[in-house]
C-alpha cells in the first residue's frame, strides 16, 4: 500500500502521496497541492524542503554520513583521488583503468586557456578578490566556446565542455591568484599530475625551479576529495537553478562560485583561520569569543562550527582534522592556530549552548589550516573549495539536464501593500 499524508483544509480531505528514497528518506509529494488546495507552502531557507531527487550523494546528518554515488567519504579520501572521484560523481560509476587514462589525458589536452584570458584578468585591480575574478574568467569561457552556450547540444558536446571545465579551472585559479600578487601566470605543464600542475601554477616563478612537494600534492589531492560534493548545499543548488533556465554549464558553474563566496558557505574556511587569527592576536582567550557566539545580541558566529544538515559530527571534518596534523608533521610546521582550533573545539563541544543545538566543527573549520602549512594565501582558501567542488556541480547540473528538470521558480506569500491608486506627485 503506498504511503499517503491526509491533509484536512475547509472540511475537506486530501491525500498527497509519501516518497521514498533508496535510504529510506521519506518526503511528501506536494506537487498536486496548489492545483488540489490552492495552498502553497512556505520553509524559509528551505530547511525542510527537498528540490530534487537526485542519485549522486547520499547524507545523513543525524549519522554523520556521507557517500558519493554510494562509496563512503572515508574509503575515497584514503583510497581514491580526486580525478577518479570526479569521474565516479560525474558518470556513475568508478572507472576502469582505460576510463581513468582517457578522462585524465582528455583533461590535460585542455588545460591551457586562450591567450585572451590574460587581457581580462589584466583588467582586474591587484587587490581583487580572487573569487571573483575566478566567476568572471569561468563566465567568459562561454565567449571562448559560444557553442557551449547551448545545453541541448550532443552528448559528445556536452563531455567536451565538461572535460574542459575540469581541465581549465585550476589554470584560471591559479592565474586569478597570479593576478593578485601581480606576478605572471605559469602556463600548465602536463607532465604533471592535477595537483601538481595547479601547486606548480599557483606557486612557481619563471625565475626559479620549482619543484611540487608530494606531501602538499597529495593533501590537496585529499581536500579537493573531500570537497567534491554536498548534495544540494547553496551553491549546488544555485548552480541546478541557473543552469534550470537551459543556461550553460559554464554560466551555472560562474555562479556556483559566486554563492560559495559566502561566509555562511565556502567563504568559512577563509573566516575560520581569520577568527583563529583574532583569537590568537588578542591573547588567546577563547572563553571570550566562546561567549560572543552565543550572544544573542553579537553577530558574530564561531566560524566552521554549525551545519543546515550535520547535526552530530561532519565526517570531513574528523578526516581534515587529522589531515591536519599529518601535513603539518610531515613538513615539520608547527602552527599555533592548530593548537587554539583544537581547544576551540573542545570548549565548544563540551558546552551545552553548541551540544543542544548540534553544532559541531564543519568542513571548513579544519581545512584552511591545511590551505595555510601548503601555502596558500586566505584569500584563496574559497578558491580551493571551487576547485574541489566543480565536479559536484558538474555532476548535478548533468543530472538535472538528463532528468529533463522544469525551471526552478518557487512560489511566495506576498505581504506587501493591497491596491493602491497611483496619485500626482504634487498630491503625495
Ligand atoms: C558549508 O549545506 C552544505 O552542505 C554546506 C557545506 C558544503 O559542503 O557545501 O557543508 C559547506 O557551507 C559548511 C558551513 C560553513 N559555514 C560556517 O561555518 C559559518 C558558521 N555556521 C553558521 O552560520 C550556521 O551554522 C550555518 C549557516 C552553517 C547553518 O545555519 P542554519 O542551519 O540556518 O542554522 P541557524 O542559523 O538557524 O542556527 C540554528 C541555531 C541558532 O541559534 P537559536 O536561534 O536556535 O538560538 O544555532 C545557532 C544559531 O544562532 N548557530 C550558531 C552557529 N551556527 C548556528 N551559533 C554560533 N555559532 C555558529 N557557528
Amino acid at each position: 500500500m503506498a504511503e499517503k499524508v491526509i491533509i484536512n483544509y475547509k472540511g475537506k480531505e486530501y491525500d498527497l502521496p509519501i516518497i521514498t528514497g533508496s535510504e529510506d528518506e521519506k518526503a511528501i509529494d506536494i506537487s498536486s497541492l496548489r492545483k488540489d488546495t490552492g495552498l502553497v507552502t512556505l520553509d524559509r531557507g528551505f530547511k525542510n524542503t527537498g528540490s530534487v531527487t537526485s542519485n549522486i550523494t547520499f547524507l545523513n546528518g543525524e549519522e554523520g554520513i556521507l557517500r558519493y554515488r554510494g562509496y563512503p567519504i572515508e574509503d575515497l579520501a584514503e583510497k581514491s583521488t580526486f580525478l577518479e572521484v570526479s569521474y565516479l560523481l560525474i558518470y556513475g560509476n568508478l572507472p576502469n583503468e582505460i576510463e581513468l587514462s582517457k578522462f585524465t589525458n582528455d583533461i590535460s589536452s585542455h588545460t591551457l586557456v586562450h591567450e585572451d584570458v590574460k587581457s581580462i584578468l589584466d583588467g582586474f585591480p591587484s587587490k581583487s578578490h580572487p573569487m571573483g575574478v575566478l566567476s568572471s574568467l569561468v563566465s567568459s569561457l562561454t565567449a571562448f566556446y559560444p557553442k557551449s552556450l547551448d545545453p541541448n547540444r550532443s552528448k559528445e558536446e556536452i563531455n567536451g565542455t565538461i572535460i574542459r571545465a575540469l581541465a581549465k579551472l585550476p589554470t584560471l585559479a591559479a592565474w586569478s591568484y597570479k593576478n593578485r600578487m601581480r606576478q605572471p601566470v605559469v602556463y600548465p605543464d602536463n607532465s604533471l599530475n592535477y595537483c601538481e600542475n595547479f601547486i606548480r601554477m599557483m606557486f612557481s616563478l619563471p625565475t626559479v625551479g620549482y619543484e611540487v612537494n608530494p606531501v602538499v600534492a597529495k593533501a590537496l589531492d585529499k581536500l579537493l576529495i573531500l570537497h567534491a560534493d554536498h548534495e544540494q548545499n547553496c551553491s549546488t543548488s544555485t548552480v541546478r537553478m541557473v543552469g534550470s533556465s537551459h543556461a550553460s554549464l559554464y554560466t551555472s558553474v560562474s555562479s556556483g562560485i559566486a554563492a560559495l563566496w559566502g561566509p555562511l558557505h565556502g567563504g568559512a574556511n577563509q573566516a575560520v583561520i581569520e577568527m583563529l587569527e583574532n583569537i590568537r592576536e588578542s591573547g588567546g582567550d577563547i572563553g571570550i569569543f566562546i561567549d560572543k557566539a552565543k550572544d544573542k545580541n553579537d553577530p558574530f558566529r564561531l566560524m566552521g562550527f554549525g551545519h543546515r544538515v550535520y547535526k552530530s559530527f561532519d565526517p570531513r571534518a574528523t578526516i581534515i582534522k587529522k589531515a591536519a596534523d599529518d601535513v603539518l608533521s610531515q613538513l615539520g610546521i608547527n602552527d599555533p592556530v592548530l593548537e587554539i582550533a583544537m581547544k576551540l573545539e573542545k570548549v565548544a563541544l563540551n558546552d551545552d549552548y553548541f551540544i543542544s543545538r548540534g553544532l559541531y566543527p564543519n568542513v571548513d573549520f579544519y581545512s584552511g589550516i591545511i590551505y595555510r602549512a601548503i601555502g596558500v594565501p586566505k584569500d584563496m582558501f574559497t578558491v580551493m573549495f571551487a576547485l574541489g567542488r566543480l565536479p559536484g556541480w558538474i555532476s548535478q547540473w548533468k543530472e538535472m539536464r538528463e532528468n529533463h528538470d522544469p525551471i526552478g521558480r518557487p512560489r511566495q506569500i506576498y505581504t506587501g501593500p493591497t491596491l493602491r491608486t497611483y496619485t500626482d506627485i504634487n498630491n503625495r
